[in-house]
């Protein structure tokens, strides 16, 4: 291959090996076996002759291996995933890199898991579970893991992107949940949605489903039985669910997040299901991964997974096809798929909380 390309890890599927190895690459698949690879062990990969990197959200993408990058003569990063808070982009296009993401391919899939921490959480399935394996019921009780009904209740979204709508329209179709969302954005789509779905209902005799446009964050916050967080990390984001916040949701509310760790003040959150063993979270993610903060393992009001909203075979198979084509796209100068899902820097005067 004239082309020299770098992949941190084993990604699943064969497609994207065959669409680089037929595209004049010479593919390195990394075959370390530590999970997460420090900038040190970027820098020997990229050597000193690397047109393009798939790399990990786990991995620090910074100044230090865009230039690295750039002097051995590389122009293309793609990033396995739809968030880029790892990557500094910034830095990337200042050494002459474009930076890609994986889009669209994982918004149903993680919708799904966020319903499934929504679920998980309203009918305390994994405390049960657990009571189970540990042989303690000993017979149907009335109060035996009483939980929440979604029917009728309101579920908030906090960013109404791709991944928030697909959620939303989850939980209003399955569960006839009314909404209210917060987003920078109208959710056009989204709330034609709703209304639409609320004229079916009605016709059909039903209770018919509502959609609110919150003007602040707050308004989510305080109206919602159900929160579930969808927006980008960026400065802005950072620890938007702090102690304040916290303590004007639902004492019974549940909070799911499979965004980002550091939208939710994670140690303010352990304080919280403490003292309010009603409340109850769904987390796909944390604020130091791999790590939990102190005492959140003993929560039994939380249901806690390992970062894998978009761990669906599909999903990941396309995950790592876009990386090829985002590498491809760009080295190649193909015309047609160019750089199909080149990223921006956030800018700070425009940053976009939810999307
Ligand atoms: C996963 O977390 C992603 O951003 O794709
Ligand atoms: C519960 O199992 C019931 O039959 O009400």
């Amino acid at each position: 291959g004239k082309y020299r390309v770098v992949s941190t890890k084993s990604m699943p599927g064969t497609r994207w090996i065959r669409l680089l190895t037929n595209n004049d690459c010479r593919l390195e698949i990394c075959t370390e076996q530590k999970t997460i690879l420090s900038v040190d062990d970027i820098l020997a990969l990229i050597g000193d002759r690397c047109d393009g990197v798939i790399g990990q959200l786990t991995e620090d993408w910074g100044d230090v291996l865009f230039s690295a990058l750039k002097r051995a003569g590389g122009t293309a990063f793609s990033n396995m995933a739809v968030g880029y808070n790892n990557v500094d982009v910034e830095a990337a296009n200042r050494n002459g890199i474009a930076v890609g993401n994986t889009p669209g391919v994982l918004t149903e899939t993680t919708a799904e898991l966020a319903a499934s921490l929504t679920l998980s959480a309203a009918r305390r399935i994994v405390e049960a579970d657990q009571f189970m394996r540990a042989g303690l019921y000993d017979g149907w009780l009335p109060h035996l893991f009483v939980g929440n009904l979604l029917k009728g209740q309101t579920v908030g979204v906090i960013g109404a992107g791709r991944i928030g709508s697909a959620y939303a329209r989850m939980m209003i179709e399955g569960f006839k949940m009314n909404l209210i969302y917060y987003d920078l954005y109208q959710a056009t789509r989204l709330e034609k949605f709703v209304t639409a779905y609320g004229q079916f209902l009605k016709a059909n005799g039903e209770e018919p489903v509502t959609w609110k446009r919150a003007a602040t964050m707050e308004d989510v916050l305080r109206e919602a039985d159900v929160i579930s967080l969808h927006p980008v990390l960026d400065k802005t984001t950072y620890h938007l669910i702090n102690p304040e916040r916290l303590a004007i949701m639902k004492k019974d509310a549940v909070l799911v997040n499979a965004s980002r760790g550091p939208v939710i003040d994670e140690v303010a959150l352990v304080e919280h299901l403490k003292a309010n063993p009603m409340f109850r979270v769904g987390l796909d993610v944390f604020e130091d991964e791999p790590y939990m903060k102190p005492g959140l393992a003993d929560m039994k009001n939380a249901v806690v997974v390992p970062h894998i909203a978009s761990a669906s075979k599909w999903t990941r198979e396309g995950m790592a096809t876009l990386t090829a084509l985002n590498v491809l796209g760009k080295i190649k100068g193909y015309p047609v798929w160019g750089n199909p899902n080149q990223v921006e820097p956030f800018l700070e005067e425009n940053s976009t909380p939810p999307r």
